[in-house]
């Protein structure tokens, strides 16, 4: 029988899509966690792959803002609970979802798809590139000393609830979003899942919440971390780890980065994820031990508007480059484009010039947060060079100062 790919049809379907996509990950939601995702995803972004009458295939898309190289932002379509039923796999369920998704969201004039991956060798061939590389630090306590004073603040910082929480920290996160390429939008309903009962991927069960409010006085902005105490060993040797810390200035990062790491009888701070920029290292007295024990690709980004995702980022250095575009899945980015600019704007178009690069949409994904480096996709066989020099201006065009982080689990 052939497989329909649709959308899910009303709350009760919604229910069976879900669950057949918690079984696939192996993690049952409660109904208050069910009731959660049902807020965050209209029935009209689902794909249901059916069999008959049975789901066999889950796709959705959250409808995000983006931020982008030089502090705009952009809509995009956060790819997520994208499943097929172990029944049905390796028979090109998933393909076709990918193709009806990614018409959806050109149809809804999201210019790009972003998505993170549970493994990396599925959406390179559905026109996604790694667009944000983060790390993972572990730190010994007894070995976390800084090597300068702390900048200090007047403004002392607050223990709160996950109730205060709920209050609080959807300002203090809309405004450091903007500060750093790849940050998404998270509507109110997020924060439910986030600061939920039971720890979910999304983050919820017994967390500690940390604010550090904005100094007014001293010009300083604010900032939080969230984070868990494993307290099962000698005290001491306790484990923190951080879950989520948003800084809107270096002084609060500095400010949240030491609290963490002087908390009472810990013994080791894993931070899940900060950008590769972070100063941590730079901070500590033997910068060695900020050990950095995982560095990992969070964002993918799939570009569908090569006109419109160009058009609205910031470029370091003025210039101007021909790029052509090989789009194999769907074809929705293929062409040759001219895009100019530099840092106060910037134009794309459609062009007969001749061609300075040459490449795939899924590497326009991987260097549209200014992270990836050109000529790193070059080597790899992934770019071609066809006017000399091309490569190292695009790598300063295409760069960006601030690294893109993404700390949205979805
Ligand atoms: C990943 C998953 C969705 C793939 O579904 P599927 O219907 O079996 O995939 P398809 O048959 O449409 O495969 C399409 C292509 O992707 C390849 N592919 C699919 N899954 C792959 C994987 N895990 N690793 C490598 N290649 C994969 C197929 O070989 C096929 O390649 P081809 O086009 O060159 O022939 C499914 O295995 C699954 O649900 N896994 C568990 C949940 C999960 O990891 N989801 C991804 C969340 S980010």
């Amino acid at each position: 029988m052939k497989i329909a790919i649709r959308t899910v049809r009303d709350d009760a379907e919604f229910e069976s899509w879900h669950r057949g996509s918690e079984a696939m990950f192996g993690a049952p939601e409660s109904d208050a966690e069910l009731a959660v995702e049902r807020a965050l995803v209209p029935l009209d972004r689902t794909v249901a792959a059916v069999d008959g009458e049975r789901i066999v295939g889950t796709a959705a898309s959250y409808p995000f803002e983006m931020t982008l190289p030089g502090g705009g932002t952009i809509p995009v379509a956060g790819v997520t609970m994208v499943t097929v039923s172990s029944t049905h796999r390796r028979r090109g369920i998933l393909r076709e979802m990918m193709s009806f998704q990614l018409d959806d969201v050109v149809s809804r004039s999201e210019p790009i798809a972003v998505l993170n991956s549970s493994e990396s060798s599925i959406y390179g061939r559905f026109g996604y590139g790694i667009a944000e590389l983060y790390q993972e630090y572990r730190i010994d306590t007894q070995r976390a000393a800084f090597g300068r004073p702390v900048p200090e603040r007047r403004v002392p910082m607050r223990l709160i609830t996950k109730a205060e929480a709920h209050k609080e920290l959807p300002s203090i996160y809309d405004r450091c979003r903007l500060s750093k390429p790849g940050m998404l939008t998270q509507p109110e309903a997020w924060w439910a899942g986030v600061l939920g009962e039971r720890q979910t991927w999304k983050g919820g069960g017994s967390l500690y919440v940390v604010v550090a409010d904005a100094d007014e006085a001293a010009g300083t902005g604010p900032g939080y971390a969230l984070y868990r105490i494993a307290s099962d060993t000698p005290s001491g040797t306790w484990k923190l780890t951080v879950i989520d810390m948003q800084a809107a200035d270096s002084v609060v990062e500095a400010q949240l980065l030491r609290f963490l790491l002087d908390v009472d009888l810990v013994g080791t701070v894993r931070f899940e994820s900060r950008p590769l920029d972070c100063p941590l290292r730079w901070w500590m007295r033997e910068p060695r031990e900020a050990r950095v024990v995982h560095v990992g690709d969070f964002l993918w980004v799939r570009v569908l508007d090569v006109v419109r995702a160009l058009s609205a980022r910031r470029y370091p250095v003025q210039d101007e480059l021909v790029i052509d575009i090989e789009d194999p899945f769907g074809g929705h980015g293929s062409g040759r484009y001219l895009v100019s600019g530099g840092p106060d704007g910037a134009s794309c178009e459609p062009t007969h010039r001749p061609v300075d690069l040459l490449m795939d949409i899924a590497e326009l994904g991987g260097i549209y947060l200014g992270q990836t480096r050109p000529t790193s996709l070059a080597s790899a066989q992934r770019m071609i060079e066809v006017t000399p020099g091309a490569l190292a201006r695009a790598d300063a065009f295409f760069g960006w100062p601030v690294a893109p982080w993404c700390t949205t689990r979805f």
